[in-house]
């Protein structure tokens, strides 16, 4: 195990703890963040379990009404970021975003209850945290699956956690521009533009948001009412894994209920996802549910679907794919095919690797007996903090480090991964 390494790691995690919550980094991202979070909480587990469970309650203390979990929360005013909560308008007592995230934490917390070398108190935080995931679940399911098909849709990029993919670029066009109200980007005082998405995607970000706004962020219109639909297997795969991890642990907590209908929702979901696989990629792709059809884009979302239980074959045809991709990259997982016209290698979720992704691809990969592919995904993760330090991203054939600096949850992915790999036989 690479102590040093390790310790950096919990020297970002230290830099950015703001107490009850992390920031994902100083500056650029100076709120608390979902899928952050959860993420981050893995890291804190293997140190101070404690501070993993609050990492996680202080997401919940901000859940809606209806079950919904933001995807930001603004803990405290700062004006580095935009669009701030006077852009949102969610009128909350501390204000927060008013779309969501990846529902990661039923995969988070079963894992840190699974490990936790201090049962009680994870038995008592789980089981106060278990009924609210749950209602997160449903609120999924209840609106953003109208039609009962067992996949969700997302109504804003921003809720995938791939910002700017090329997934969303011929769905995005649909995006109407008009009556955006001017504004100032942050982001781009504080990492470089050329790393960053564009100012025409900006105000196509914006629109959604005022669009929402002016519906009264009410959840039971957002997804008839939006121009942009979309149904990600990255996201479906996350949700499904998280239903299957709360159903389990639901189970060891005798909430036979919760295990029941999450389960539910799993087998449906799995069931699902096979509409969205492509013979002629090789891996799954984006269903657009506002124009009926399957989006040809080879990105890192149709890869990270093997995080759920899909069949061994599928997730065979996974790893075969990223074979293929790591002839043309150095380092897996670009989040585009390096190939592919409009791969950026620098730019955002356009090509960069994110070792969050390469974190669950490689878990999914490991559970459908993909070893050798899932070990090299861990390995290229820890060879590129060697080189390029706790980058937010990576250029998959240079490794040269992009976005911001110091960032959380690639350090708790370090942690994670170190302190779990197996020692070499
Ligand atoms: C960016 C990423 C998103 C992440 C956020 C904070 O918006 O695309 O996935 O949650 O930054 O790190």
């Amino acid at each position: 195990m690479r102590q040093d390494l390790i310790d950096q790691a919990r020297a970002v995690l230290a830099r950015n703890d703001r107490g009850h919550y992390t920031v994902p980094t100083h500056g650029l991202y100076p709120f608390q963040w979902n899928w952050d979070s959860a993420l981050s909480a893995l890291g804190f587990a293997h140190y101070d379990e404690a501070r993993a469970w609050t990492e996680i309650e202080t997401l919940f203390d901000h859940q809606w009404e209806d079950g919904k979990v933001p995807h930001i929360i603004f803990h405290e005013m700062d004006d580095g970021y935009f669009p701030g909560p006077d852009v949102w308008g969610t009128a909350r007592r501390i204000p927060t975003s008013g779309i969501t995230q990846p529902p990661v934490t039923g995969f988070a917390v079963r894992r840190i209850f699974d490990r936790a070398r201090d049962k009680a108190m994870a038995e008592r935080r789980a089981r106060a945290l278990l009924p609210r995931i749950h209602a997160w679940h449903k609120w999924f399911y209840r609106n953003r699956d109208p039609q009962g098909t067992g996949l969700v849709a997302i109504i804003h990029p921003w809720e995938s956690g791939r910002d700017n993919s090329v997934d969303w670029d011929e769905a995005f066009a649909r995006v109407p521009t008009e009556g955006v109200a001017p504004f100032q980007r942050r982001d781009t005082s504080h990492a470089n533009p050329a790393h960053r998405p564009t100012d025409e995607q900006y105000k196509r970000y914006i629109w959604l948001v005022q669009h929402f706004r002016s519906l009264g962020w009410d959840n039971t219109r957002l997804h008839d009412a939006s121009p942009f639909r979309m149904v990600d297997p990255g996201f479906n795969a996350i949700l499904i894994r998280s239903c299957s991890d709360l159903a389990d642990l639901a189970q060891q907590l005798g909430e036979t209920e919760i295990a029941a209908d999450s389960r539910a929702f799993a087998e449906r979901g799995i069931a699902a996802m096979d509409s969205l696989w492509h013979d002629g990629l090789g891996q799954y792709v984006c269903f657009d549910r506002a124009a009926g059809k399957q989006i040809d884009s080879p990105s890192i979302g149709g890869l990270l679907a093997a995080f759920c239980a899909i069949p061994h074959a599928r997730a065979q045809a996974v790893a075969a794919r990223i074979a293929t991709l790591a002839e043309s990259a150095r380092f897996m997982v670009p989040s585009h095919d390096p190939t592919a016209p409009e791969y950026d290698g620098l730019r955002y979720w356009r090509g960069p690797v994110w070792l969050i992704v390469n974190y669950m691809i490689s878990d999914g990969l490991k559970e459908a007996g993909q070893a050798g592919m899932a070990q090299r995904i861990d390995t290229d993760s820890i060879r590129l903090i060697e080189e390029s330090g706790f980058a937010e991203y990576y250029d998959p054939i240079t490794a040269e480090p992009c976005g911001g600096g110091s960032f959380t949850w690639t350090a708790a992915m370090v942690i994670e991964i170190l302190n779990t790999e197996k020692s070499p036989a």
